[in-house]
């Protein structure tokens, strides 16, 4: 089974509109027409529908960092799935690290935001890590799991067709610290098995597996090379052109 790799560029809180367009038109003029691999680039709110704009009718595609479950409603600061879709995204991060960890998401927040994507036929990005405590106590696999459990209960596999997982090692996010091809690979294939395990093989093999945590032009190369890294979810690098370029154009020996 070949997979298309998939690249994500995470730009979280950074840049003004100038530089977020600015940005866009760069990746455009470097990476708009290429082959090798999806990529999806996922701006702050305020920033979708003029990058959006900048990069219609190529090949990078746009996403929401977060949604909010509910449809419409008094949600004061929150943005309704169908608001991404109805400005041009087609993708959408849930379960960010930042978003459990920083803004209180649980696991079944993070079900119900994957269940609102779906209807709202936003791609999900469904992004799942461990802590470096719970690393330390063994829990890597206990915590993906339920992790991966808790968001996808009750969808079937032409529901989670196009879902894209990210294991996102939270200490290994803006750290600077990567995990080792090794330690990632280990993990991307335990996601692998579960996914094989609970919605069948064809489902499993066909399903893109990002790594995400501190990847950098420099390191890609090597986290491409394990089988199950099926591309990357990048932040800090994403902000700087020549380096996000550089790794959607990875290189394997
Ligand atoms: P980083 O962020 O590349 O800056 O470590 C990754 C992410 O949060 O997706």
């Amino acid at each position: 089974m070949t997979r298309t790799p998939v690249f994500g560029g995470n730009w979280k809180m950074h840049l003004d509109l100038n530089e977020a367009i600015a940005l866009a038109g760069e990746l455009r003029n470097r990476l708009g027409s290429h082959r090798g691999a999806e990529i999806l680039i996922f701006p702050s709110a305020p920033f979708l529908r003029p990058v959006v704009e900048r990069l219609r009718d190529c090949a990078i595609a746009v996403g929401g960092q977060d949604l909010h479950f509910e449809t419409k409603g008094a949600f004061t600061g929150a943005t309704a799935p169908a608001m991404l879709t109805s400005v041009g995204c087609t993708h959408a991060l849930i379960g960010h690290s930042e978003r459990r960890h920083v803004f209180g998401d649980d696991d079944a927040t993070v079900a119900r935001k994957l269940t609102a994507a779906l209807n709202e036929g936003l791609v999900p990005v469904l992004c799942v890590g461990e802590t470096i405590e719970e690393r330390r106590a063994g829990q890597t696999f206990v915590v993906i799991e339920r992790q991966l459990a808790s968001a996808l209960a009750g969808h079937d596999t032409a529901a989670l067709s196009a879902l894209i997982v990210a294991y996102e090692p939270v200490w290994a996010i803006g750290t600077g610290e990567t995990a080792s091809p090794a330690q990632a690979q280990e993990v991307h294939a335990f996601i692998r098995e579960w996914l094989s395990d609970n919605l069948g093989d064809p489902f499993a093999q066909a399903t893109r597996i990002q790594y995400g945590g501190s990847v950098k032009a420099d390191n890609v190369d090597g986290l491409m090379t394990e089988k199950d890294i099926d591309g990357a979810l990048i932040g800090g690098a994403s902000l700087k052109v020549d380096d996000f370029t550089r790794i959607v154009r990875f290189e394997r020996p």
